[in-house]
């Protein structure tokens, strides 16, 4: 409307020579080509020509305008009070080219109205690209305006606007690739208007300022035994790296559902938690998932894992009679958990969960342990149960020549022990008479040996279960008289080989009970060497 209204203005003059506008074309200019002002400022512009003579020279605008200085090919105008854009129309009349016309618009500065900066709305990951987005309201001539995008006070980039139409909003994206340094900081973006170099100033406008918020998440691993015994407890941990800002972060453990209360510990850049999962009596067996949550901001990172549950008690194991007579038939049965293979004494009974034996009572299984094993097989791990119980075999007196030997010979004078232990449960007691004269031998103390202790004696060993007896004879050998001392000399004629230096003695001693020696070494010392 603005320019219809300045076109309707025009001199009739200079309608007269616009016919010839297209058809004969030469050079005319203005100066400066875009012109800028301030609201209500004075420009002086100039028409220029290339033609060598012209008859006139013009300028066709609605705004006051006043001659300023003039030339062979050019006039110079001021406007003042310019409140508007304006249309300028420059015209130079030749005679040889015809009417030549140049037009251009008359910019008033108008300084950015508004600046607005759209950052992501969410967390974004550190090292990933992302956009923001800058727009900004009014603002003109928009060939001068730019847009700035700033982090804090730092300009990091800046780019001009392409919408040229001030009456639009103009808008400009900037990439930047998010860093741990950028979280927590203000950015903004910052319009300006930079008519410095016509001496018209600087306009400028900030959006408000932004915070971004940045963010490391790498993978939460868990660790944790894959079985887990139902009433036992086990450690399970979640830890996660990589990690910023890790005093946002949170960490959460939870198993079938359940959470676990965990300890959690942080470190610059890693979080991790720490829980007891404990399994109690009457749960229920099998997977059971054990969930580690870390979230940050409005990110969150999720690992699972299945745990196996199992109860796997101890085998019963029972003896029919776990204390019996000897002959007595124990029947031992043993039962684990169905799917679990029992085992008697290492031996599998039967492939079921039962295993069934029966003995015979013997003295030999007296105090025997009788083990039960149980081996359950869960995810291919082999687990195991023993369970142990003692028999008791109850048998009369046994009274054996390796624990009561039948023949003692012992030389007068000597200290000796008789031995006479008799075998049996309960433990019989033993007693040795000699029958001549019913004089019994004290067992298990040492005895001077004297003529008067050789003789037989009957030993028997009594228990609530019977009796057992044998016949021992003590034989005691009479000494003849002394050892006979030979030196050294007498042992070389015995064709023995002594290293010098080696001081030793011989002692024969003739024995009562054979024709035969028996050679003794002997060390001597001090003045016996002699
Ligand atoms: C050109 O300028 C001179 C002096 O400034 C003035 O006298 C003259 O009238 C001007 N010519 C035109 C055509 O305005
Ligand atoms: C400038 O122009 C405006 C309207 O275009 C007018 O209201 C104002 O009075 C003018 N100022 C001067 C100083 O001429
Ligand atoms: C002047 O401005 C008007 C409207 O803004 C536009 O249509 C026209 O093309 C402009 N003229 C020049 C020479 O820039
Ligand atoms: C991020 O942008 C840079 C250049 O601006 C580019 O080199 C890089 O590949 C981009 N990264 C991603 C993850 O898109
Ligand atoms: C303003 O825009 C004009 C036209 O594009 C240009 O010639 C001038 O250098 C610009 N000024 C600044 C300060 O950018
Ligand atoms: C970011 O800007 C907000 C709003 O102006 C301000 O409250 C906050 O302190 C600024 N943060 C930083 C780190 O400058
Ligand atoms: C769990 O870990 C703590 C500390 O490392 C240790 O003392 C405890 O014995 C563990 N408990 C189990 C059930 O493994
Ligand atoms: C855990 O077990 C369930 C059911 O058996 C299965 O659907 C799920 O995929 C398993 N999860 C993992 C992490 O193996
Ligand atoms: C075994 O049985 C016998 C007789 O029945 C009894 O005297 C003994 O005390 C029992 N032993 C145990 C350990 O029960
Ligand atoms: C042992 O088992 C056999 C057959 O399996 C049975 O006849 C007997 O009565 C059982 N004995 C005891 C003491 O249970
Ligand atoms: C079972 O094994 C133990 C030790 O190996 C043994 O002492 C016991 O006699 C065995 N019992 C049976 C019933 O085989
Ligand atoms: C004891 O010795 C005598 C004679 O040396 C022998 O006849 C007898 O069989 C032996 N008795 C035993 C129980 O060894």
């Amino acid at each position: 409307m603005a320019l219809l209204k300045a076109w309707s203005k025009l001199s009739l003059n200079l309608l007269v020579f616009a016919v010839t506008f297209s058809g004969a074309p030469g050079i005319t200019w203005i100066e400066p080509p875009d012109p800028v002002t301030t609201l209500g400022g004075t420009l002086v512009v100039k028409c220029i020509t290339d033609c060598d003579q012209p008859l006139l020279i013009g300028l066709e605008t609605q705004l006051d305008k006043l001659p300023e200085n003039n030339g062979t090919r050019w006039r110079a105008f001021r406007l003042k009070n310019i409140t508007q854009d304006s249309l300028l129309l420059c015209f130079a009349n030749c005679n040889d080219k015809g009417q030549m016309l140049h037009s251009t618009n008359v910019t008033v500065i108008q300084p950015p109205e508004h600046v607005k900066l759209e950052l992501p709305p969410r967390w974004i990951l550190v090292g990933q690209n992302f956009t923001l987005r800058c727009q900004v309201w009014g603002g003109k001539p928009r060939q001068n305006l730019t847009l700035a995008l700033l982090r804090g006070s730092q300009e990091l980039s800046r780019q001009t606007v392409s919408e040229q139409d001030p009456r639009k909003v103009a808008e400009v994206t900037f990439t930047a690739t998010a860093r741990i340094e950028d979280h927590g900081v203000n950015f903004s973006c910052r319009a300006e208007l930079d008519l410095q170099p016509q001496r018209l100033g600087l306009y400028q406008k900030s959006s408000a300022p932004m915070e971004l918020h940045t963010f490391g998440l790498g993978t939460p691993r868990l660790t944790s035994p894959k079985l887990l015994e139902v009433g036992k407890e086990e450690n399970v941990s979640c830890e996660i790296d990589e990690l910023f800002p890790v005093k946002n972060a949170q960490i959460h453990l939870s198993l079938g559902g359940r959470s676990l209360s965990s300890s959690v510990t942080r470190s610059q850049d890693m979080l991790r938690a720490t829980a007891i999962a404990a399994i109690e009596e009457g749960d229920r067996e099998g997977q059971w998932e054990l969930t580690c949550i870390v979230t940050l901001g409005d990110q969150n990172r999720e690992v699972q894992e299945n745990l196996t549950i199992y109860s796997f008690p101890l085998p019963t194991l029972v003896i029919s009679e776990p204390n019996v007579s000897e002959g007595t038939l124990v029947n031992v049965t043993c039962e684990a958990r169905t799917g679990a293979k029992v085992y008697i004494n290492g031996t599998l009974q039967s492939p079921g969960k039962i295993a069934q034996l029966s003995l015979k009572a013997t003295e030999e299984y007296d105090g025997s342990w009788i083990t039960c094993q149980a081996v359950l097989e869960v995810l291919g791990e082999q687990l195991w149960r023993n369970k142990s119980l003692k028999l008791l075999v109850q048998y009369g007196p046994r009274l054996e020549e390796a624990h009561c030997p039948g023949n003692w010979t012992w030389p007068e004078g000597t200290l000796q022990t008789l031995r006479c232990e008799a075998r049996g449960n309960p433990a019989p007691s033993v007693a040795c008479v000699r029958e001549k004269d019913r004089m019994s031998l004290p067992l298990g103390v040492p005895l001077k040996v004297s003529r008067a202790l050789g003789g037989p004696y009957r030993c028997t060993a009594t228990s609530r279960r019977g009796r057992a007896a044998k016949y021992v004879t003590v034989t005691v050998e009479t000494s003849p008289g002394d050892s006979v001392l030979v030196i050294v000399g007498a042992l070389l004629v015995a064709g023995f080989a002594v290293t010098a230096g080696t001081i030793a003695a011989l002692c024969l001693r003739q024995s009562t009970r054979r024709d035969s020696y028996e050679v003794q070494m002997l060390p001597l010392r001090g003045r016996q060497a002699d």
